[in-house]
């Protein structure tokens, strides 16, 4: 059976504990390498990764792309406008078709559920490049980027402040993964789910809600905010007046720890989520986390395939 990097919840943390020390360890390889220069082992020689996308983006896009070319493979990317899923081909047949011309399958897809058919339907590994439900390549790369500045996972204190949305899904599937205690900071009807919370505990993970964003980030050593309007939504105006008392800023990083860090996946909006002052201060790696996404999609790439 292919194997698939769907959620971070069904893999077993010594196999992301493996992932996350490749990733480090391809990226140190390289230092000095051109951008285009292929990683020396080439461990994905003549692979082929389909990406399907049937959302925007723009750092899953480019640095998948890199990833393969680096690891001695390619890639062949299309838009779901581009084939005939947009025009309503089944996501099984599509899986099977696909199955038959490349290696493996990236996508990024409007519903969690039609990148379960496709993964049951495929012969060949299936990666979550973001649906509705979660986003496990963004926070490998998150976790990899807090680890290189010098942080051990599971001592920190990690606060999520606004809504509780597919990327704070990760990172909840990940807390007992990786031993971190979650702090989630939502207004109502933007907490995530129950369910999710309750199985991260179940499987020994310090995730909680903490309805006030300065209690929730007292002391804490990393503070993650995400964008509010998310590509499809479709009540942005509403969303802000509900999500404007959950703004990283000054005053709320002064209640982290001193030398607490920030996160934000990208794409931002300053002067809703988080204010110019802290994405562009001291505090924010973002752009070292953007960057993480190659070295990290390196690691899930080469996991996936050498099974
Ligand atoms: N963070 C993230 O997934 O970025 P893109 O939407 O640009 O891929």
């Amino acid at each position: 059976m292919a194997r698939h990097f769907l959620s971070l919840a069904d893999i077993p943390a010594s196999e992301l504990r493996a992932v996350l020390d490749e990733a480090h360890r391809r990226k140190k390889a390289r230092v000095g390498f051109a951008k285009g220069r292929p990683d020396q082992d080439t461990p994905l020689k003549d692979h082929v990764l389909a990406m399907l996308f049937e959302k925007s983006s723009t750092r899953t896009r480019f640095s998948f792309d890199i990833a393969m070319k680096q690891l001695g493979g390619s890639n062949i990317t299309a838009t779901s406008s581009d084939m005939q899923l947009g025009r309503g081909e089944t996501i099984e047949d599509t899986a099977k078709v696909l199955s038959r011309f490349v290696d493996g399958i990236m996508l990024r897809a409007n519903s969690h559920d039609d990148l379960i058919a496709l993964a049951q339907n495929s012969k060949i590994p299936v990666i979550n490049g973001l649906t509705d439900y979660n986003h496990p390549c963004q926070i490998m790369a998150d976790l990899q980027t807090l680890e290189e500045k010098g942080r051990t996972l599971k001592d920190l204190r990690l606060t999520w402040v606004g809504d509780g949305n597919n990327v704070a899904i990760s990172f909840i599937n990940a807390a007992s993964k990786f031993g971190y205690e979650l702090r989630l900071s939502c207004p109502d009807g933007y907490k995530p789910s129950g369910q999710d919370m309750e199985r991260a505990r179940a499987s020994g993970g310090n995730v909680k809600l903490v309805d006030d964003p300065v209690t929730a980030c007292a002391q804490s050593d990393v503070v993650i905010a995400d964008t509010w309007v998310s590509m499809g939504d479709t009540d942005a105006e509403q969303k802000m007046k509900d999500l404007e008392a959950h703004q990283v800023n000054d005053a709320l990083m002064s209640k982290a720890d001193k030398d607490a860090l920030f996160l934000h996946c990208l794409p931002a909006h300053r002067g809703e989520e988080v204010s110019a002052s802290v994405i562009d201060g001291p505090a924010s790696v973002v752009f070292d986390e953007a960057e993480n996404r190659l070295h990290a999609q390196k690691a899930i790439l080469k996991w996936c395939f050498e099974a």
